[in-house]
């Protein structure tokens, strides 16, 4: 059932951390992450390859890597903490409450099944209706999500489609049953341009029709911009800043954010490339730095960064950044 309470915000991600288990050690790859999405809203999830995006997505979707898990933190979804919640109660959950569209839309998608027959497994899992119906509604889906000759497309298999129409059923069937929050983790980035943003346009609309919240994870910042309304960057595992698009964008005050944004990538720039505006790589698990964590890339840094991490200011606070020396309006840290 939707939750009625308009002041309770529909997701509420509080102190989230989930460790990974490798070569016999359990490290922390998504450290004390909190937010919140309202209803019909749109939250970009930025930061480079590595900084914990999709684990924190997956986290809230219940659908963690086998060898990683949430080692502290809660999950609110509509007023109810998904975390105790049986793998039975989350399946139910899932689809009909909240659906995520994953980054490799090929490995998503079956490739021995026909595009109609997952539509219609997808529907089907949310509620009790007969083939013809729901082979009807999966139409009606592909029509939604604008595959042309839709009908001819139900009977296709994944690798009769291209790249942006794989992508337009994988989000057909995240929305089989009417999500009220989509989690899009980088929709869009094996696409062309146009095709890009024809996604981007579709999921907009989509998000209106059906007054569903976002969360959309990308490494375009001109994408963030555009399609969010809140902004969460994080680094190496931990969120660093967060607040509204516009004040984001505008007056970012954590160095690692106005790294992001004086980045240009063009065309040519492979997805995962490094920030050439920021230089150096982020850490592996296995080397976390002291303190802050960009401190070892950041041209700000001082006095206490390598010792002490900052902290972010509570979830409630509308623009909120952790960092000791924060950006003032012109990009100059305050003096140590
Ligand atoms: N199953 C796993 N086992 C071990 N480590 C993992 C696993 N999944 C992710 N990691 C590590 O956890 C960290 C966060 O990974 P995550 O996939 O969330 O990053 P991301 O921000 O989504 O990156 P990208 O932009 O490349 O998709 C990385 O250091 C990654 O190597
Ligand atoms: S806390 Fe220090 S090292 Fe970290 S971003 Fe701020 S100034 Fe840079
Ligand atoms: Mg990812």
């Amino acid at each position: 059932m939707a939750d009625t309470d308009p002041l309770r915000p529909l997701l509420a991600v509080r102190n989230l951390s989930v460790e990974a288990r490798l070569a016999g050690r359990d490290l922390v790859a998504v450290d004390d992450v909190s937010f919140t999405l309202s209803q019909g809203r749109t939250l970009g999830i930025v930061g480079e390859s590595g900084s914990g995006k999709s684990l924190t997505a997956r986290a809230i979707m219940g659908l963690l890597p086998a060898n990683t898990r949430i080692a502290g933190g809660e999950v609110w979804f509509e007023g109810v903490d998904l975390r105790p919640l049986s793998d039975r109660e989350m399946r139910r959950r899932r689809g009909a409450g909240l659906a995520m569209i994953f980054q490799d839309p090929l490995r998503a998608l079956d490739p021995t099944m026909r595009v109609g027959e997952q539509i219609v497994e997808a529907i089907a899992a949310h509620r009790r209706i007969g083939r013809t119906e729901a082979r009807r509604k999966a139409l009606a889906l592909l029509d939604a999500v604008r595959i042309p000759a839709a009908r001819k497309r139900l009977d296709d298999y994944p690798h009769h489609l291209s790249g942006g129409m794989r992508q337009r059923v994988m989000i057909a069937i995240a929305l089989a049953g009417r999500p009220r929050l989509l989690i899009a983790d980088e929709p869009t980035t094996a696409l062309d341009v146009t095709t890009q943003a024809e996604i981007l346009d579709l999921l907009r609309q989509l998000q209106q029709e059906l007054d569903m919240a976002i969360v959309l994870i990308t490494h375009d910042m001109g994408v963030a911009s555009e399609c969010t309304d809140r902004i969460a960057v994080m680094y190496a595992g931990r969120l660093v800043e967060e607040g509204p698009t516009g004040a984001v964008f505008v007056r970012p005050h954590m160095p690692y954010t106005r790294g992001l944004l004086d980045s240009v990538v063009d065309i040519d720039t492979p997805p995962h490339a490094l920030l050439h505006a920021v230089g150096g790589r982020p850490p592996a698990l296995t080397e976390m730095p002291s303190g802050c964590r960009f401190h070892p890339r950041c041209a700000h840094a001082a006095g206490q960064c390598a010792d002490r991490a900052p902290r972010l200011a509570p979830d409630g606070q509308d623009h909120r950044w952790a960092c000791w020396f924060p950006l003032d309006g012109e990009g100059r840290a305050e003096s140590p």
